[in-house]
């Protein structure tokens, strides 16, 4: 059995000031709050190699019980009182999104908030694509945007020993077209390049989604967790994957839509599409990172390498103000300095969250 323990320090947060609309708190660097990445639920129905390594999170493995999950209501109230201090994209994730019962109906509650300009909030999901197929439509009808569907190859034996899973890549290419077709596009499908697992399937994954309108990203893999036995050298760098692919498809860079995104994205010369690198090994993007992430029984991580969350369920349950949990919501923001991915080689973490728990 195992399961990291994740303490809250009482830090005493500081009263919230007042913000204006399209304002956002910001933290010690300056970076304004912007995201909010809310995983609802540890499960998966996967156990990549990367992330849920069997041996870790095998038969006995204690998950979250359901009593401890925040129920919708609360994770909506949470997502109101985020977009009072600046959110303007939220993101659903896990572990495995699609496996939380009746999804589509936070999917609804969510769509119908709207941020103190009167926008509502972008609303995308990060999936495995197993059940995408079946679900796609029912959650463009509650109201999501897009979806982001995770595939690290499409070659079956492949993707087998990655995933650990006996799911064919057809289901999950399947999910993608059924995605779309219902308009959650574009899809945007991530690709975690590992070498010696499956760094072959770069340009195989390149030829397949070139010119479907589906973006293609390449993640760098990351240290995440503490069970995936992260090695620098199974590293692939974002610029080692662009140096593979110009040699068949010729590729230009193209200016980031907006500061603070994560991925590097490159066009295609001859019109088919483009492709993102997501590059934090290599290339950190902390200096804009706007993301906060609620976990699935409520505690605020301000990292996605922080070993400690910031305990919002114990407030929600005790009948605390909207006031009451905007303040803390805004202290915990605003006492940030996080900044991992750029100090990788010094900080050391002794009980990192797992992405998992927290979702990517
Ligand atoms: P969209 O472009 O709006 O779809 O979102 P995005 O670019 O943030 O992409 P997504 O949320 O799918 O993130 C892609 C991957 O990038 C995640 O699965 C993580 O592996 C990695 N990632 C996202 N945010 C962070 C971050 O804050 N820090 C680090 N180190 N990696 C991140
Ligand atoms: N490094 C990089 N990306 C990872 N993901 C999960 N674990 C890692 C890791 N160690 C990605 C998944 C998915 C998203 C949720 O995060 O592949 O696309
Ligand atoms: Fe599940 Fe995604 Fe983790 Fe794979 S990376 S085990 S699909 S949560
Ligand atoms: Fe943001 Fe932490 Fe990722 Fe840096 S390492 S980009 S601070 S989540």
């Amino acid at each position: 059995m195992s399961r990291v323990i994740f303490h809250d320090p009482q830090d005493q947060p500081r009263p919230a000031a007042p913000l204006a609309a399209g304002e956002a708190v910001r933290d010690t660097f300056g970076r304004p709050l912007r995201d909010l990445r809310i995983s609802v639920t540890d499960r998966c129905n996967f156990r990549c190699t990367y992330c849920m390594p069997r041996e870790v999170f095998g038969a006995d493995h204690a998950f979250l019980p359901q009593s401890a999950l925040l129920t919708f209501e609360e994770i909506t109230r949470v997502a109101s009182i985020a977009l009072s201090q600046g959110v303007r994209k939220i993101r659903l994730t896990g572990g495995e999104p699609l496996l939380r019962k009746q999804i589509e109906v936070l999917v609804q509650m969510l769509a119908q908030l709207r941020t103190p300009d009167g926008l509502p909030p972008e609303l995308t999901l990060t999936t495995n694509g197993t059940l995408l197929a079946r679900k796609a439509e029912a959650l463009a009808k509650a109201g999501l945007t897009r979806v982001t569907v995770s595939l690290d190859a499409l070659d079956d034996a492949i993707f087998e020993r990655m995933s650990d899973s006996g799911v064919a890549v057809a289901t999950v290419l399947q999910g993608i077209q059924v995605a779309a077709q219902v308009g959650l596009a574009p899809v945007k499908v991530n690709m975690v390049v590992r070498r010696g697992m499956n760094d072959q399937q770069i340009l195989p994954m390149a030829r397949h989604f070139r010119g479907t309108g589906h973006v293609l990203r390449f993640i760098e893999y990351m240290d995440v967790g503490n069970t995936n036995g992260w090695r620098m050298d199974e590293v692939v760098t974002g610029a080692q994957i662009i140096q593979q692919i110009i040699q068949e498809f010729p590729l230009q860079p193209l200016q980031a839509q907006y500061r603070g995104e994560v991925a590097n994205r490159w066009a295609y010369t001859d019109g088919a599409g483009e492709i993102g690198l997501i590059t934090s090994v290599s290339q950190p993007f902390c200096g804009d990172c706007t993301r906060m992430r609620l976990s699935p029984e409520g505690r605020l991580f301000t990292c996605l390498f922080a070993d400690h969350g910031h305990d919002l369920r114990a407030l929600l349950r005790s009948g605390a103000t909207d006031d009451a949990l905007r303040d803390r919501l805004a202290g915990v923001w605003s006492s940030r300095s996080d900044r991992y991915s750029e100090i990788r080689g010094e900080a050391h973490r002794d009980h990192k969250i797992e992405m998992s728990y927290i979702g990517g």
